[in-house]
C-alpha cells in the first residue's frame, strides 16, 4: 500500500470518527441525528454503521484535515475535499449524512452521504479510486460474513438503508451493492462464501430489470438463488418499518420464488396476456426456459402449473418441451 494511500486511510478514519460524533453528541450533527431518528434507526444501529453527519459548512472537513496535517492534494484526488477554480478546496460532503463504507478488514475506504434536504444527488459516492472501487465492494460485507456462513445464505439488497433496517431487525446476512449492478467479481466473491443468494432488490422497474441481470450472473458463477417480491415501489427498508422484521422474513424473505417462478413474472412485462397471440408466445418463452432445467421432476412441476393457469394440455406442453430439450441433452 502506497503512503498516498496510507494517508487517505487514516482521514478516513479520522473522518469517520469525527461525523459519528458530531451526529452523535453535538450540536452541528443534530439535523443528521434527527433524521436518522425520523428514520427509525436506533443509537445502537447508528454506533455499530458509524453513521455521521457532515455538517453544511464550507470548509469544516478542510479545515479539520489541515490542521491534522494532511496534504491537499492527495485528500482532493481520493474525493473528500473538492478543489475550486481558484485552486482553494472546499468540502465534498456539506449537510449531509454519512454512511462510512469499510472494506473486509472493517476500515472505512470511503463514504456514502445523504442528503437530508433533498438535494441532488441523492447519495453523492466518494470518488473511484485505487482503494474505493465501488464494483469490488459489497456494503457490510465485513460484518455480516459470519452470519452468511452461518447460515449458508446471503440476502443481497440495492441499498445502505436496506441492510441497516433489516440488521437492526435482528437479520444479520445482508449486504449491498453501492448504487451499480452486480458485477461478476462480486458474484464469485459471494460464490466463495454461501451457496445461496436471495435477491431483494426494490419493487420498482429498475429493480426487476437489475435483478434479472444479478440472477443470471450468479447463476453463471454456480450460486443457487431465490427471489424476494416486494411489491407497489416497496423498498427493504420500507416494507420492515411499515410492518417489522417478523413479516419481512415470514412474508418476502422465506416467501422468496425460485428463479424459474421469478422468470415467469419477469417475462410477463414483455406480453399482454389477455391477447392469446401473446399468451401463446409467453407459454413458449417460458417452456423454453423449463426445457434448460436438469431435474425432470421440477421440469414437470412447473408444466403442471402453466397447465393449470393457462388451460393447456400437459402433453401438449409436454411436448413443445421435449422439442427445446433435444438442444440441451
Ligand atoms: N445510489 C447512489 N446514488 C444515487 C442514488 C442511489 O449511489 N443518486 C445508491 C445508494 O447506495 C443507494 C442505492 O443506490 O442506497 C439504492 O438506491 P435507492 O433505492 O434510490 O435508494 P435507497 O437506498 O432506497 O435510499 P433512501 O431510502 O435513503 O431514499
Ligand atoms: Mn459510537
Ligand atoms: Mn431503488
Ligand atoms: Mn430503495
Ligand atoms: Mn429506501
Amino acid at each position: 500500500i502506497s503512503n498516498d494511500n496510507q494517508s487517505v486511510l487514516s482521514a478516513y478514519e479520522w473522518l469517520t470518527k469525527l461525523y459519528h460524533h458530531l451526529l452523535r453528541y453535538a450540536k452541528d450533527g443534530k439535523d443528521g441525528y434527527q433524521y436518522f431518528k425520523d428514520r427509525g434507526i436506533s443509537d445502537e444501529a447508528i454506533d455499530i454503521f458509524q453513521l455521521g453527519y457532515a455538517p453544511n459548512l464550507k470548509d469544516f472537513t478542510a479545515e479539520f484535515l489541515n490542521k491534522k496535517g494532511f496534504n491537499q492534494a492527495i485528500l482532493v484526488k481520493a474525493g473528500l475535499l473538492s478543489l475550486q477554480d481558484d485552486n482553494s478546496v472546499t468540502d465534498r460532503f456539506r449537510g449531509r449524512v454519512m454512511f462510512p463504507i469499510r472494506n473486509n478488514l472493517g476500515k472505512t475506504i470511503g463514504f456514502g452521504g445523504r442528503t437530508i434536504s433533498g438535494g441532488e444527488p441523492k447519495y453523492l459516492n466518494s470518488a473511484e479510486s485505487e482503494l474505493f472501487q465501488k464494483s469490488k465492494l459489497l456494503y457490510n460485507f465485513d460484518l455480516a460474513k459470519k452470519h452468511i456462513r452461518k447460515e449458508n445464505e446471503v440476502i443481497l439488497f440495492e441499498g445502505y438503508m436496506d441492510v441497516i433496517s433489516a440488521y437492526q431487525a435482528d437479520i444479520k446476512n445482508v449486504i449491498a451493492t453501492l448504487g451499480t449492478s452486480l458485477t461478476e467479481g462480486q458474484a464469485k466473491l459471494l460464490k466463495r462464501y454461501v451457496d445461496t443468494v436471495i435477491i431483494c432488490y426494490d419493487g420498482d422497474k429498475a429493480g426487476l430489470e437489475a435483478t434479472y441481470k444479478a440472477a443470471n450472473l450468479l447463476r453463471k458463477v454456480g450460486c443457487q438463488i431465490k427471489v424476494a417480491n416486494l411489491k407497489d415501489n416497496m423498498d427493504p427498508d420500507n416494507f420492515i418499518k411499515m410492518h417489522g422484521g417478523e413479516a419481512f422474513n415470514n412474508e418476502v424473505i422465506q416467501a422468496s420464488d425460485t428463479y424459474i417462478s421469478f422468470y415467469m413474472r419477469y417475462l410477463m412485462k414483455d406480453y399482454n396476456l389477455s391477447l392469446e397471440g401473446d399468451r401463446i408466445n409467453y407459454i413458449e418463452a417460458v417452456v423454453k426456459e423449463l426445457a434448460m432445467i436438469e431435474s425432470s421432476v421440477e421440469r414437470e412441476f412447473y408444466l403442471q402449473q402453466l397447465s393449470k393457469e393457462y388451460n393447456i394440455s400437459i402433453e401438449t406442453l409436454a411436448s413443445e418441451l421435449q422439442g427445446h430439450r433435444q438442444q440441451v441433452d
